[in-house]
């Protein structure tokens, strides 16, 4: 297990709220709430979970105001949570671990969608919760002070899904969400939807049929359109019925290109392109230009990284294959055609923007980075796509940053003028500490150490008490 390993896998325990102790000097605008989902508990009597993806959500909050941070976490009490403590066995089909149940119960629970509710994935606002979520059609509400669940996230019309993507497209100031959803049978569908916080109800934007749906991670939207990305990574929807093999490893990597999904706001599909294939769990911003539509994801040549983030790894760590490339798609609505290139710049995961350019032409990426350009994700990058001499490192021996968040000064006029929030595992010291770096120059502003050490999650998103909440484009965070 390589040191990476160690520490997503690591087993947190709760904090009630804590006053932490503060030793610099933090930005006087600096006032709200980062609030950051992930997986935290892995190994527990009698279950034994096999995957990053598996464990158990804990959420994660830290207020900031007046120069103080108070941090609290929590599990989130899902019924997967409270079986695996009180009856110490799994109820549903995890990302990569089964249950052991009944062949019925089996075909009962996916023609149910009774799938988990362990919503380790995202933390978004909404409307005055915070909404959890993984990539099954159970997000569930908490409250933004106890962090306990308020209740599921229902809706009154009659959608089912199977699968509910964990990254909306937030708009309007955090009200509106866009998501997509996959619906299985003998003929499959994605479903583009739409809702708002003050709503119970999903409009349905577009239904695309599909015989063998693709994981799929996020989507991505520009001011006029959607674009899906369909990766060879496919599920054959009647075998999975039959299958007792956990929810990921139904998915087969064909020999299908990609092939990208353009939709506009009215549900029509204009165009689909198809480019050599590629596997991706994250877009970073897309916007239109010209008649084109400009696409960063981060890709890797093939789904291999799933099996990279096993308990015990299925494929070599060493393999260039796991390194997480920054690739931009030039997708021309006119003549159909499409290219791809890929900048100069290390490996990226966890790629965050200012949300007030998502959508938009756009400078800066921020995200975790890797100093050996490998899979161990130890450096925090800044990205400046017109000029990339100009990137910026932060790294530090022995310690795994989790995703950067970037925090808008509430009068900024510059894409990169606020702060970056990194929860930094130290192993070396055997705690975790919050860095917060000044966005422009990437230089240390302070550092404040939490309780103890926690694994590095997965993602967040800060609100700020002086500003509205700004239009991520895949999360309010991803
Ligand atoms: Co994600």
């Amino acid at each position: 297990m390589n040191h990476q390993h160690a520490v997503i896998f690591d087993d947190v325990s709760e904090t009630p709220k804590t006053k932490l102790n503060v030793e610099g000097e933090l930005p006087a605008w600096l006032s709200g709430d980062l609030i950051r989902n992930g997986p935290g508990l892995f190994n527990f009597s009698g279950v034994k979970l096999n995957h990053w993806f598996d464990g158990m959500a804990v959420i994660h909050k830290f207020s900031f105001g007046e120069n103080q941070v108070y941090y609290q976490s929590k599990f989130l009490q899902s019924r997967a949570y409270i079986s695996a403590i009180r009856e110490h066995k799994i109820v549903s089909s995890e990302f990569a671990t089964s249950p052991k149940q009944s062949f019925i119960r089996h075909i009962y629970d996916i023609l149910k969608g009774v799938l988990t509710d362990n919503n380790n994935v995202n933390i978004v606002k909404f409307g005055k919760y915070y909404l959890t979520m993984t990539e099954t059609d159970n997000h569930v509400l908490v409250d933004p002070e106890t962090l306990s669940i308020v209740r599921p996230h229902t809706y009154d019309d009659k959608i089912k899904f199977i699968i509910n993507l964990a990254h909306p497209i937030i708009e309007e100031g955090g009200n509106l969400f866009y998501n997509l959803g996959i619906k299985f049978g003998s003929t499959s569908r994605y479903i583009l939807y739409r809702t708002n916080v003050s709503t119970n109800n999903r409009e349905v934007i577009a239904k695309i049929p599909t015989k063998r749906p693709s994981y799929m991670h996020t989507f991505a939207k520009t001011e006029n359109f959607f674009i899906l990305y369909e990766n060879p990574l496919k599920v054959n929807p009647l075998k999975m019925l039959f299958s007792d093999k956990p929810f990921i490893k139904n998915y087969i990597w064909g020999d299908d290109p990609v092939n990208f999904i353009i939709v506009d706001k009215a549900g029509k599909i204009i165009r689909q392109f198809t480019h050599e294939q590629f596997f991706c769990f994250h877009m970073v911003n897309a916007y239109e230009y010209a008649s084109k539509i400009y696409l960063d994801l981060i890709v890797y040549p093939n789904a291999d990284i799933i099996k990279a983030f096993y308990l015990e790894p299925r494929v070599n760590l060493e393999d260039k294959n796991l390194v997480p490339l920054l690739r931009r798609f030039v997708l021309n609505l006119s003549d159909g055609s499409c290219s791809s290139y890929k900048p100069d710049v290390p490996g990226i995961e966890f790629p965050y923007i200012n949300g007030a350019y998502a959508q938009k032409l756009y400078n800066f990426i921020y995200a975790v980075s890797s100093r050996n350009n490998d899979f161990s994700l130890n450096t925090l990058i800044k990205i400046n796509l017109s000029d990339l001499n100009a990137n910026r490192l932060w790294q530090q021996d022995d310690c795994f940053p989790g995703e950067p968040v970037f925090v808008a000064k509430p009068d900024a006029t510059m894409e990169d003028e606020g702060v970056i929030i990194s929860v930094i595992a130290d192993l070396k010291n055997k705690l975790s500490f919050l860095l917060i770096l000044d966005a422009e120059s990437f230089n240390e502003i302070t550092r404040i150490n939490l309780p103890h050490l926690l694994p590095i999650g997965l993602h967040g998103s800060f609100y700020s008490d002086v500003i509205p909440a700004n239009t991520r484009v895949w999360k309010a965070g991803i």
